[in-house]
């Protein structure tokens, strides 16, 4: 028996895999998803039946069946769903936790939260342009210590906005976040550094990271991006960004530019070596050829892999082991909409990432995929490290 819950995003990249929606307005206004589960009852379900229980197997016979690609006609979510569920079933089987039947080996190593602690963009209703600013706890010695430091931090963020700008600027936004009434980035990465050295920790324990989903605010009109109400040039956005880099440490940078704007991504990449991250996300969409384009122009230090924009968990390890093999590093990531599956916790370990993204330590649907990475920290044992995170 295996089950499995696929999420969803709201700052989707163009190149996603297509997640089948109803589009009938009497329900659930147009995004029911009753043709995606009709499709892994009357026409995946059958077709399975009977094979031996594998998801790489299955995930062969629906890319076939589908034949599009971008799994628009059964589905991305019904496709990745049924992947899903088939691992888990296969691990179940065999006895063993997620983790280990995904990627058997000896030695595991555990991802650093990367926290969703401030959300604007997309995600909140606030003038933010950048959508969400992260807290990475890079100095914490296990996973259960990195997330008591993004708890702590989180919580004295929460004191201080609070105090300077009122109750309504503790709500939360979609990943869980405050969305405070900030207008500019330098504010809200303000706030968070001090939040971080009141908490007691220094620049090296504790480091700051952004991901503007940048394509959400280009004018591609007039090839600009609009931000912190300015219309900026690629390279004025550049610049933009190296001054971020330098004031706040900031070592990690996704999205910088839009989703086609390979040649921008290798500037940047290539101008912060050594001191910052750039992660490409709705420029590669988890898809292979994407990624495989990216190595070649070396556009970026790291790749977020998002398994349902892809579709299936072999595609998805796929992607991961290609960007491993270029040397870059990986994010498992969430999506904004999210649900209470732990399949990313499990993904992340397997596959020894450096970082996971999911979120405020907040919210159900978050913590989560915290809960289910200290279960598997206690079920490693002893030997159960944090991975080390260089530039
Ligand atoms: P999404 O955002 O899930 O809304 O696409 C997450 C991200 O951009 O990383
Ligand atoms: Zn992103």
């Amino acid at each position: 028996m295996g089950r499995a819950a696929v999420p969803s995003g709201a700052s989707t990249g163009a190149h996603e895999a297509v997640e089948l929606r109803d589009g009938d307005r009497n329900r659930f206004g147009g995004l029911g998803v009753s043709r995606a589960v009709s499709n892994v009852n009357t026409v995946i379900g059958p077709r399975l039946a009977g094979i031996d229980c594998d998801f790489e197997e299955a995930d062969s016979i629906m890319i076939r069946m589908d034949g599009t690609k971008e799994k628009k006609k059964l589905g991305a979510n019904a496709i990745l769903a049924v992947s899903m569920a088939t691992a888990r079933a296969a691990a179940q089987e065999r006895g063993e936790p997620l983790f280990r039947y995904l990627v058997p080996k000896d030695r595991y190593v555990l991802p650093v939260p990367m926290m969703n602690v401030i959300n604007g963009g997309k995600h909140a209703g606030n003038d933010l342009a950048v959508q969400e600013f992260l807290i990475e706890p890079v100095g914490a010695k296990t996973f259960g210590e990195a997330v008591r430091f993004g708890a702590e931090v989180y919580h004295v963020l929460k004191q201080i906005l609070r105090k300077e700008f009122g109750p309504y600027a503790v709500n939360v936004g979609d990943e869980g976040g405050y969305a405070p009434p900030l207008k500019l980035t330098r504010d809200a990465l303000d706030v968070i550094s001090r939040a971080i050295s009141q908490s007691g920790f220094s620049q090296s324990d504790v480091r700051l990271g952004i991901d503007p989903a940048s394509s959400e605010f280009y004018d591609s009109e007039k090839s600009v991006y609009l931000v912190d109400g300015r219309a900026l040039n690629a390279g004025e956005l550049e610049d933009f960004y190296v001054d971020l880099v330098r004031t706040y440490r900031l070592l990690t940078l996704e999205d910088p530019f839009h989703e086609e704007a390979f040649s921008d991504f290798s500037h940047l990449t290539k101008k912060l070596e050594g001191t910052a991250m750039v992660i490409g996300d709705d420029i590669y969409v988890t898809n292979p050829d994407r990624i495989r384009t990216g190595i070649k122009k070396r556009a970026s230090t790291a790749v977020l892999i998002k398994p349902n924009q892809i579709g299936t968990v072999t595609e998805t390890l796929e992607a991961i082991k290609l960007s491993q093999k270029a040397g870059l590093s990986t994010v498992i990531s969430h999506r904004s909409g999210e649900t209470e599956d732990v399949f990313i916790a499990h993904l992340a370990t397997a596959v020894g990432s450096q970082f996971i993204k999911t979120g405020a330590p907040a919210r159900g649907e978050r913590v989560s995929k915290y809960n289910e990475l200290l279960r598997i920290e206690e079920e490693i044992g002893n030997d159960a490290p944090l991975n080390r995170i260089g530039t």
